[in-house]
């Protein structure tokens, strides 16, 4: 027998930080059809998914629950193994980063760059975000937030090691540019080469001393290995690179297609190529960063509280229909939208409609013609060449797509068959055959033709639609549904008997199910609302607060401070004394829209200087938990300027 052909597929191993949503679900589902279509095909499949365990993050999850980072991890990466058989996913390894395996291989990894001189112990100084467990640059940060994700950056010093990324910073892009599928899609390549590799890299920190929860620098116990030198790594270790028994590194390696979000592209498409040049080792083939789910026009997230929870769609519509709406409605490369109402209706339409009643007219009349025994076909009339030919095409065009990772597209080309096919009992009416005995063989040809088009559909399903394919080969008696079958339009055995069963979708009820899923989102809100509001600070005396002199005061004029995007400079009027206020609330306002306004100020704040301008004093505002919202506070009517608030 001659040696399969192989195929490694990855996701990103996730952060157990939080229950995953239908973001997270998404890159999963999509690698688990690619996965499934290659195994189809003849591949030896390796679909690797797992948790990224270790860090700060973890950690201060961990104290705030009150229970070590293990148990905290332990108790989280068991439900997201649950969600994993909820959809499906047909991972072939799962690893943890907390994996004694793992924990070795990597130590041992780190010791040899080490050893060859590409590791140095330096010291670090720097800004550092802990939910992104990522280091920036004064350059880098926005007005003090991390630019990745907006929130506030930490200032850091410690002793640590570094790696020289720096060597090879011109190798990979060399690399980069005479492998122009290396990054995909195209766009990310170039964000990638020109905001990042040429106008240089700074070595890459990656010990830490700061906090105990991760894998210990073999050379150095008081530090710990950077989470995400440990995280990248997990995509060799766990073919046992780093370890006595390498045989499925030497199996898989190269990887084919790294699926990753664009969010972690820079970790994927730098520092992972360069870690594995340093070992001697090749790049994988693609790394490919598709886009966000977003909701209602916004980036999912936990602080917003509109996160979708695939657990509650699956319970009310099954695996399937959350799969096909993962699958089919997001452009594979670019941003999507999660939306409850076309969900439900793509469900009823593409589900219901197009697939499912072809499924039950075909099994339908085959019961009432021909007592649910399958009919032989005879010999093609040009309608039915017409069918058999799309129905043919299109194992090679879903392959052309998969392989290109056109996943949607892929989609539409099985749809074609299944449209196609509730056309032809349209064209071929077989209620009318039926009523002649004397056109019996031709009723047959077509309901055989219709089974045989399903055939070779639910073969092609099974790797997007594992149960709904499952459940067609069940109620079609479809017993042959290996890859080769579809090349020929005979699979379907006659005589062979019908099996009745349930209708594979139901047709949704649109308002009553857009309802329920309304309020589990208003209820969400409302909760994440109450749950995400500050608590009541500390109680204090009159006499202190006392102690805050707040006044009214007129603004004169106003104008942006020069390179903030943030800032504005505020020249206001105090009871005849004209003051300078610096104020972060640029995003909120235009300069025109203040002047003339009757503000509030804490006269007494001790003055500051902010991008090399004084602040004297400052104006108070009222804000949302994430800032998307912000009203400076104004008096409605005038007051004399110098008016005290008290
Ligand atoms: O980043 N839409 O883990 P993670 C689409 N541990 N994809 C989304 C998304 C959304 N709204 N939200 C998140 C990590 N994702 C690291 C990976 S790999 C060596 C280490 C995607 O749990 C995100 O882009 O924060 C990423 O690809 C994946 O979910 C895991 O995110
Ligand atoms: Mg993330």
């Amino acid at each position: 027998m001659s040696e399969k052909k192989k195929y490694y597929i990855t996701t990103p191993i996730y952060y157990p930080s939080a229950k995953l949503h239908i973001g997270n679900t998404y890159t999963t589902v999509a690698a688990d059809a690619i996965a499934r279509f290659k195994r189809l095909t003849g591949y030896d499949v390796m679909l690797l998914t797992g948790s990224d365990e270790h860090g700060q993050k973890i950690e201060r999850k961990a104290e705030e629950k009150g229970v070590t980072p293990k148990e905290y991890v332990d108790e989280i990466v068991a439900g997201i193994k649950d969600l994993w058989k909820m959809m499906n996913i047909s991972y072939d390894k799962f690893i943890r980063t907390t994996d004694d395996y793992h924990e070795k291989s990597v130590q041992n990894i780190v010791q040899k760059l080490f050893d060859q001189g590409d590791i140095y112990k330096g010291a670090y100084e720097g800004l550092y975000c802990t939910p992104c467990e990522s280091f920036w640059t004064e350059t880098q940060v926005i007005d003090g937030k991390c630019p990745d994700c907006g929130r506030p950056v930490e200032h850091a010093k410690e002793e640590a090691y570094f790696f020289k990324t720096t060597k090879y910073a011109d190798r990979l892009i060399k690399y980069i540019e005479d492998h122009p599928n290396f990054i995909q899609p195209e766009s990310r390549k170039n964000e990638m080469l020109n905001n990042f590799l040429r106008p240089g890299l700074e070595d890459l920190c990656v010990s830490r001393t700061t906090f105990d929860w991760g894998i210990r620098v073999p050379f150095d116990d008081k530090h710990v290995i950077y989470v995400w030198i440990d995280a990248l790594l997990n995509y060799i270790t766990a073919l046992g690179y780093g370890s006595e028994n390498d045989e499925l590194f030497k199996k898989y390696w190269p990887c084919d297609v790294h699926l990753i979000g664009k969010d972690i592209l820079r970790f994927h498409t730098i520092y992972w190529p360069i870690i594995l040049m340093a070992l001697g080792l090749e790049l994988p083939k693609q790394v490919f960063g598709h886009g966000w789910l977003l909701v209602d026009g916004g980036k999912m997230s936990k602080s917003k509280g509109n996160v979708v929870d695939p657990v509650v769609l699956i319970n009310e519509f099954g695996t399937d229909p959350v799969r096909y709406y993962l699958l089919h409605e997001i452009p594979f490369g670019s941003d999507g939208v999660f939306n409850n109402e076309i969900f439900i209706k793509k469900v009823n339409s593409d589900l219901a409609n197009d697939l499912g009643n072809l499924v039950s007219r075909t099994s339908a009349m085959v019961e009432k013609y021909f007592g649910g025994i399958i009919p032989n076909a005879n010999e093609a009339e040009p309608i039915d060449k017409e069918l058999i030919s799309i129905a043919l095409d299109a194992p090679k065009k879903v392959e052309k797509n998969i392989d290109n990772l056109k996943i949607p597209e892929a989609l539409d080309e099985i749809w074609n068959v299944i449209r196609r096919s509730n056309k032809y009992i349209d064209e071929t009416t077989p209620w009318i055959l039926a009523r002649d005995e004397s056109k019996k063989e031709r009723l047959g040809t077509v309901l055989y033709n219709l089974l045989e088009s399903l055939r070779i559909v639910s073969v092609l399903l099974s790797a997007f639609l594992p149960e709904t394919s499952g459940k067609i080969n069940k109620q079609l008696n479809i017993k042959l549904t290996t890859w080769e079958s579809l090349a020929s339009f005979d699979g379907t055995k006659g005589g062979t008997k019908l099996e009745k069963g349930d209708v594979i979708f139901p047709r949704i009820d649109v308002d009553e199910k857009l309802e329920m899923l309304n309020k589990i989102r208003e209820d969400q809100l409302k909760e994440n609302q109450q749950a995400n509001i500050q608590p009541i600070k500390e109680e204090i005396t009159i006499d202190q607060f006392d102690k805050m002199d707040l006044r009214i005061v007129k603004v004169l004029a106003c104008e942006p401070v020069k390179k903030s995007n943030k800032l504005l400079k505020l020249k206001i009027d105090l009871a005849g004394e004209e003051r300078q206020v610096i104020s972060g609330i640029a995003k909120y306002y235009k300069p025109e829209d203040l002047i003339g306004k009757y503000v509030v100020l804490v006269a007494n704040l001790k003055p500051v200087k902010l991008r090399g301008e004084i602040s004297q004093g400052m104006i108070l505002a009222a804000a949302t938990d994430d800032d998307s919202k912000l009203f400076a506070v104004t008096i409605p009517g005038q007051l004399p300027t110098g008016s005290q608030v008290r």
